[in-house]
């Protein structure tokens, strides 16, 4: 069977390794991996290669950024000329981002079979342009890999063959199970004890002026009492330099640029608390047992907040500075592991994908 992988951006990385080691371990297929190139800056993609060992891929469609219209466009322009030079009999996509629907609108238009790696994940809030790629990348899939239960319940609701579903786990905690033993604090942090951990890159968090010079004020006032480390994403960078924001980058308040799988995991394991607005954090501090405060006002992954340690706060940001406290000094919130969160998620996909071959001949 011949099999291609699509991967776009940062967090796609951490999901599509452990498939394409599984499947390659396992069977026989003809893997080809294409990356759309929604992110190319080394730090946002190239780092994830090496740290991950995800083979150089095959195809890069060096998209880059644009407007939402436009970089869809622009990749299934591409990877509809790729598929109909190489006639793949899967594609398989993950996660939510613009690279995900791209490739499922084509898969979908030229009749090739496609499987959605983290089906069935839903905010209901369809201002996010995640949550757009989310519905429309599952109304046309063929095969669906949910990550936990709710998916497999928000599917079935909207009329999703159950045939179709298939609870696997998350494989974006197999790969965090894989590399947690390799993972350390990046050296200039080594000897630092007690730090909270920041990431922001939601367009409603950070493309709004007002919102984001909040959240930096409130964020300020967190590093009066605590440390903060701050990797910046381009994009709130972005938004932080075209609006003239001032960020007081000091001792206790460190502003760094975007940092590698490994040293975010290492600094991620070892926090206080983190506070974020991903998607992906949210469930690898519940694995972690790491307090999570989510600066978004609803989550597609219910299952961090009724087993793990997150908890949402939308857009009341005066709120941080008190629940980093009492995040750190109580630690009252016990989290449980998710069913299937287990390192083992990517096997189950490669076992299914295996049936399904043997029921194409
Ligand atoms: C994308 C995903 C989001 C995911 C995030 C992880 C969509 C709709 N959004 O958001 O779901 O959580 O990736 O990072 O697909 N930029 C660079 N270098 C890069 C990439 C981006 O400088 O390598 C800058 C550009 O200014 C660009 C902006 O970041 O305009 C936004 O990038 P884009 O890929 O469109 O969306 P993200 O915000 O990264």
């Amino acid at each position: 069977m011949k099999l291609i992988h699509v991967i776009g951006a940062r967090p796609n990385f951490m999901k599509a390794t452990p498939v394409w080691s599984a499947i390659n371990r396992m069977t026989d297929f003809n893997q080809i991996l294409v990356h759309t190139g929604q992110h190319y800056d080394k730090l946002m993609s190239d780092i994830f290669f090496k740290e991950l060992q995800i083979p150089i891929p095959d195809y890069n469609l060096n998209i880059g950024s644009d407007t939402h219209a436009r970089q869809t466009a622009a990749i299934m322009i591409k990877f509809e000329e790729l598929v109909s030079d190489l006639k793949p009999d899967l594609v398989l996509v993950y996660g939510d981002i613009n690279s995900t629907v791209a490739a499922a609108m084509v898969c979908a238009k030229t009749q090739i079979p496609f499987a959605h790696v983290e089906a069935g994940l839903r905010s209901f809030d369809r201002r996010m342009p995640e949550e757009i790629n989310r519905l429309v990348t599952d109304r046309l899939a063929d095969i669906l890999f949910t990550p936990s239960k709710d998916g497999d319940d928000n599917l079935i609701k909207e009329g999703t063959p159950k045939s179709k579903i298939h609870f696997v786990g998350n494989v974006m905690i197999d790969t965090l199970v894989r590399l947690l033993p390799k993972a350390d604090k990046p050296s200039t942090f080594r000897d630092l004890k007690e730090y909270i951990l920041v990431t922001l890159h939601r367009p409603s968090n950070v493309d709004n002026p007002k919102s984001l010079q909040s959240i930096i004020q409130n964020l300020e006032t967190v590093s009066k009492s605590n440390l903060v480390i701050f990797p910046v994403h381009p994009r709130t960078k972005k938004m932080i330099a075209d609006n003239n924001l001032e960020i007081s980058d000091n001792i206790n308040f460190r502003i760094i640029a975007p940092l590698g799988y490994l040293d975010f995991l290492g600094l991620m394991k070892n926090a206080s608390a983190v506070i974020t607005d991903s998607g992906g954090i949210q469930e690898e501090t519940t694995y972690l047992g790491i307090p999570c405060i989510t600066v978004r006002g609803n989550t597609e992954r219910p299952i961090t907040i009724s087993l793990g340690t997150n908890q949402l706060i939308g857009k009341d940001y005066h709120k941080l500075p008190n629940l980093v406290n009492t995040a750190i000094s109580g630690r009252e919130k016990v989290n449980t592991i998710p069913p299937l969160w287990d390192g083992k998620a990517s096997e189950r996909i490669a076992e299914i994908l295996i049936t399904y071959n043997k029921n194409l001949k």
